[in-house]
């Protein structure tokens, strides 16, 4: 049986935006530098299969990147065909395997990496991609200083690798430029030395949405913008909206309490309605009593604590509030807009994380 979509909980997501978000970064690098959008973590909540998908049809970016082989393997099965590149650090080493047999490119990350994937390309007769990441100053994952031109000699020696890339990231574009600077400069020495000893990559990149604009420098051949594309970076369009429907309408008298804990007691008489949203669904319970939804184009304050699957707002000044009233919890209705940011900020994270923590539960419904 298909299960019907009853549940008026949904994120819809604007795919019109997501290519003029990606037109921009277009535009904003040189002619022939490519574009690997980020999809990992299921596209940064936005869907990472349907939105593969349409990257591929509507030719939007040469490559895709993952965090895991888990992830690029769901997108080989769903039929993606781009070029997709694995960003994670390989563990364990029996996952190069399968990337090498769903030509998946990988990254490379240490010299034990370097030899495993030498070692298991070869067993298989297959060529492995591979992109070297240098650890510039993240601090994540990446050969360090000193160590890279080992891993990178070790590859470009070996008949079943094609050294596809080396890539290193950047930790503080926005906060720290001196930093940027020198994270920049060690990349650009390692390219300086495999020039000398003659390695060639395909592919140099080092660029995230930040440093796309911040750092025209440092382009290269290829930049990888994530949060950009799905609108969360200033000057591009969010391309998910949080929607609902209230389910419930009632009066309550001054000195009544809602929700658990008791966190919100009336001051007044009220009139409250019930929302089927809640920390199950990735509305997180930090904002309770801080968060705003609209309805009828009216801020409506989030009142006592979000629960797991429900949550009351204030609809106190909203004439005329019934069941099925339409709510935005993320997104614009009328005049007004509540971004991802907003509720960031009230819940002391990153945009990044709320949407990445929209459950599997929510589906995405897509606007073409
Ligand atoms: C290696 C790498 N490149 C690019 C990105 C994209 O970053 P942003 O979302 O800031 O564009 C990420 C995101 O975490 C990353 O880990």
């Amino acid at each position: 049986m298909t299960i019907p979509l009853l549940r008026p909980t949904v994120a819809e997501v604007d795919l019109t935006k997501l290519v003029a978000n990606l037109a921009r970064v277009r535009g904003t690098v040189k002619e022939g530098v490519r574009l690997l959008t980020l999809v990992k973590a299921n596209a940064y909540g936005h869907g990472a299969v349907p939105i593969s998908q349409f990257l591929q049809e509507e030719k939007l970016c040469e490559f895709l990147g993952v965090a895991s082989v888990e992830e690029g393997l769901q997108l080989r099965q769903a039929g993606v065909t781009l070029p997709v590149l694995v960003l994670g650090s390989i563990y364990p080493f029996e996952a190069f395997e399968y990337a090498i047999k769903n030509k998946l490119a990988v990254t490379i990350a240490s010299l034990e990496a370097a030899q495993a994937v030498c070692r298991i390309a070869e067993k298989m007769g297959q060529k492995a991609l591979c992109h070297v990441k240098q650890d510039t100053g993240m601090g994540r994952i990446g050969t360090r200083r000193g160590k890279v031109m080992d891993v990178l000699e070790s590859l470009s020696k070996n008949p079943y690798v094609i050294l596809d890339g080396l890539y290193t990231h950047l930790s503080s574009v926005e906060t720290d430029p001196a930093f940027t600077e020198e994270q920049i400069g060690y990349y650009r020495d390692t390219l300086t030395n495999m020039q000398l000893r003659g390695i060639r990559v395909n592919y140099r990149h080092v660029a995230a949405s930040t440093a796309i604009h911040a750092r025209p420098d440092a382009h290269y051949d290829m930049v990888r913008p994530g949060h950009s594309a799905y609108g969360l970076e200033t000057g591009y369009e969010p391309i998910l909206s949080l929607k609902t429907r209230v389910v419930y309408v009632k009066d309550i008298a001054a000195g009544a309490s809602v929700s658990y804990g008791r966190s919100f007691i009336a001051p007044k008489p009220m009139k409250v309605a019930t929302l089927p949203l809640g920390y199950g669904d990735g509305y997180l319970r930090a904002l309770s009593n801080k968060a705003d939804v609209l309805i009828k184009g009216k801020r409506c304050r989030v009142l006592g604590n979000i629960t797991m699957d429900m949550m009351m707002v204030d609809i106190t000044d909203v004439p005329a509030v019934s069941v099925g009233e339409e709510v935005v919890a993320v997104g614009c209705q009328g005049q007004e807009k509540i971004t991802l940011a907003e509720l960031a900020q009230k819940a002391g994270t990153i945009d990044y994380e709320l949407c990445t923590l929209l459950a599997a539960r929510v589906p995405r419904i897509y606007k073409k």
